[in-house]
């Protein structure tokens, strides 16, 4: 055969697309296990980070030790038993038996469904205080929806940071919800008002100073007002009795 002939080209093209697909399909089975791996640290980074434990160069995994993951039944408020290391929300969302259907009028994060287990994540002090407690959350922006935590302080009513480490919003608009700039004003704010309503939210524009609601109030995102409704949902929606809000009462009561 050929080297120039028709033949000769097709076999030196084929023998190239085959070695090419071996290549690529070892390489993505090889990276797979690093990817979830990779992922994991992300996620331990994100709840350090919202929690305020986290510095650039720290070990992530030695940080995360020092804090207490256990998994929670949103209907009791009570910790459930599981392997919360290999727990996957997400799945737990999409599985008829694992799942519960959120009521319309209740699905403020419209997320329509969502696990009836979770896990949260405790930090205690050297003599087992409650330092804070870190819930996932996720709801819907403009274009995604938006995966975060919250990170609430051992008083179960000021916010010690907030993070997300997932969403599809557009960067400088909606995107600016991983801005550390934006993500600063959260920590300090109240979650509950004088009269113990929920009453933390993201306001269209700035907030006024001296305004009485300041303290529960957070800027909105300039140019991103759906964004900013979304994360004012999702948070309204799993502080709230359809979300954590059992376990935070129970929490609260010293119960769980
Ligand atoms: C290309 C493009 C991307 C946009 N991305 C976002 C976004 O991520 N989040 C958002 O709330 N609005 C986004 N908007 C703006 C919305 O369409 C809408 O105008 C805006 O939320 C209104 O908010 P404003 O009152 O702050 O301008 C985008 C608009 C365009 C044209």
């Amino acid at each position: 055969m050929h080297k120039d002939s028709l033949i000769g080209t097709l076999t030196v093209a084929a023998i190239l697309c085959i070695v090419c697909s071996i290549f690529v399909s070892t390489a993505s089975v090889k990276l797979r296990p690093i990817q979830k791996k990779n992922k994991l640290l992300d996620l331990k980074k994100n709840i350090l980070i919202a929690a305020g434990m986290y510095e650039e160069g720290i070990d992530i995994e030695q940080a995360f030790n020092k804090i207490d993951a256990r998994l929670v039944d949103f209907d009791s408020g009570e910790y459930v038993e599981g392997d919360v290391t290999t727990f996957d929300q997400r799945k737990s969302a999409k599985n008829p038996a694992t799942n519960y259907r959120i009521p319309a009028d209740q699905d403020f994060a419209d997320i329509k469904v969502r696990s009836k287990i979770a896990p949260v994540y405790l930090v205690k002090t050297a003599s087992g205080e409650l330092e804070s407690v870190i819930l996932p959350m996720h709801g819907l922006g403009l274009w995604s929806v938006m995966c975060g935590f919250l990170a609430i302080e051992g008083d179960l009513n000021t916010v010690k940071g907030i993070t997300f480490y997932q969403h599809g919003e557009t960067p400088g608009l909606g995107g600016e919800i991983d801005n550390p700039k934006w993500k600063a004003i959260w920590p300090g704010k109240k979650i509950r008002n004088e009269d113990g309503e929920l009453a933390l939210t993201v306001i269209k524009g700035a907030v006024v100073s001296s305004s009485p609601n300041a303290g529960y109030q957070v800027d909105g995102m300039a140019g991103a007002t759906i964004t900013s409704r979304g994360v004012a949902n999702l948070v309204k929606y799993w502080l709230g009795k359809n979300g954590f809000g059992n376990y935070l009462d129970k929490l609260a009561a010293g119960g769980s």
